[in-house]
C-alpha cells in the first residue's frame, strides 16, 4: 500500500476505485499468519480508524503525532467510510504522506466496505509484533501512549487500554448487560487498545464457524467488533484486560460511541459513579445493543470468557507500575 502513496494523486485515485489491485492477497491465506517472533517487539503500528470526512483535519494531526514517537513503526489509517470520494482521499492520502514527523510512513487504506471487523484485518504491511488500534477523535499525550506500549511489552498476551467497560448479568431479568462498573472492568474499548498483533489473524480467520457467525453479528449489529475482539483475547488468556491510566486524554466524541459515556476528563469507567438513573434514551439504547451483543457471543461460544481486572496502572516514578485501588495507590502485581 504505502508504494501507491508515491504515485501522482490521479493515478492514486485509481487505485482507490478499485481497491482489489491493491489489496492482493487473501489476509487469512496462512502465508500471512506470521511467527510473532518474525515480528519487531520494540515499536508499535497504529491503526487509526477513519470515517467523517468532516474530522479530517483532526484526524491528519494525529497520525502526524503519532509519528512523532521513535516507538512507532508506521501508522494505518483505515478509511470506512465507502461513500467518501474518491478525489478527497487521494487528496488525503497525499496529505497525509507528506505530514509525518519521523521516519514512520503515514498511509491510507480505503477498506472493502464499511464493516467494522475491517478493523481487525491482519494486513501484510504490519511487521511489529504489537498494533495500537484507535479511533480518530481520542488524543493522548504522548508521554502516556509511550507509558500504555511499555504496560504492553510487560503483558503482551493481554488487551492494554485507556476507556473500559463491564459486562455483567442483571440479576432480575437474567440477561447479560452492558454497563460500567466504579471498580472494575471487562472490555476494553477501541477508542485507544493496544493488543498483540496476532490476535488479529485470530479474530479475522480463525475460530471456526462460532467466529464466522459472531463477526456475523458485529456485521448486522453494526457495532460490537470491540466487545468480540475482547471475547477473542480474554477466551485465549482466561484474563481480563489491563487499563492504563493516561496523563492527559482528549475524547472529541464519536457519532458511533455518542451513546457511551466517557467524554473528556476522567477515561474510564473505574473511579467514577455509575448513574444509571441519568441516562439518556440513546445512551440506553446503545447500552441495551452492546448487552444483546454479549449475551450472543456467550450463546454462540457457550462459555463465558470475559473476566474482570481491578485497579489502574498509573505512570510513577521508575518502572514499578503502580495501581489504583480503592482510592490508593498499591503495587500492580498484588491484582495481576
Ligand atoms: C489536503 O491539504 C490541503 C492543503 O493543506 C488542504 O487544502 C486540503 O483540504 C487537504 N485535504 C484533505 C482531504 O486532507
Amino acid at each position: 500500500m504505502s508504494r501507491v502513496l508515491y504515485l501522482s494523486p490521479s493515478l492514486f485515485c485509481l487505485f482507490l476505485l478499485f481497491p482489489e489491485f491493491i489489496s492482493s492477497s487473501d489476509p487469512c491465506d496462512p502465508t500471512n499468519h506470521r511467527d510473532p517472533l518474525a515480528l519487531r517487539p520494540d515499536k508499535i503500528t497504529v491503526l487509526i480508524n477513519g470515517y467523517a470526512e468532516s474530522r479530517i483535519p483532526l484526524l491528519q494531526s494525529l497520525a502526524a503525532r503519532y509519528t512523532a514517537s521513535p516507538l512507532v513503526s508506521s501508522v494505518l489509517v483505515l478509511w470506512g467510510n465507502p461513500s467518501t470520494p474518491a478525489q478527497t482521499l487521494a487528496q488525503l492520502a497525499h496529505n497525509l504522506s507528506t505530514s509525518s514527523f519521523g521516519p514512520a510512513t503515514i498511509s491510507l487504506v480505503r477498506q472493502r466496505s464499511s464493516s467494522l471487523n475491517l478493523r481487525f484485518l491482519p494486513r501484510p504491511s504490519i511487521t511489529t509484533r504489537a498494533v495500537l488500534i484507535c479511533d480518530d477523535d481520542v488524543e493522548v499525550d504522548s508521554k502516556s501512549f509511550e507509558f500504555a506500549f511499555r504496560v504492553w511489552r510487560a503483558n503482551p498476551d493481554r488487551l492494554i487500554g485507556l476507556f473500559v467497560r463491564s459486562h455483567d448479568v442483571d440479576l432480575a431479568t437474567k440477561k447479560w448487560i452492558y454497563t460500567v462498573h466504579p471498580d472494575r472492568y471487562s472490555i476494553v474499548l477501541t477508542k485507544f487498545m493496544i493488543l498483540g498483533t496476532r490476535y488479529l489473524f485470530r479474530y479475522s480467520c480463525e475460530g471456526g464457524a462460532a467466529m464466522g457467525e459472531m463477526r456475523r453479528t458485529v456485521d448486522r449489529m453494526r457495532n460490537c467488533e470491540d466487545i468480540l475482539m475482547n471475547f477473542v483475547v480474554a477466551d485465549e488468556t482466561n484474563a481480563g484486560p489491563v487499563l492504563v491510566g493516561a496523563e492527559r486524554v482528549r475524547d472529541w466524541g464519536d457519532a458511533r460511541n455518542e451513546g457511551d459515556d466517557g467524554r473528556s476528563g476522567s477515561n474510564d469507567g473505574v473511579g467514577s459513579r455509575v448513574k444509571e438513573v441519568g441516562l439518556s434514551s440513546r445512551k440506553a439504547e446503545h447500552r441495551k445493543r452492546r448487552g444483546m451483543c454479549i449475551a450472543k457471543f456467550h450463546k454462540v461460544l457457550g462459555r463465558m470468557p470475559l473476566r474482570y481486572s481491578y485497579g489502574k496502572v498509573v505512570n510513577s516514578v521508575g518502572e514499578q507500575g503502580l495501581c489504583m485501588k480503592g482510592g490508593k495507590l498499591v503495587l500492580c502485581d498484588r491484582y495481576q
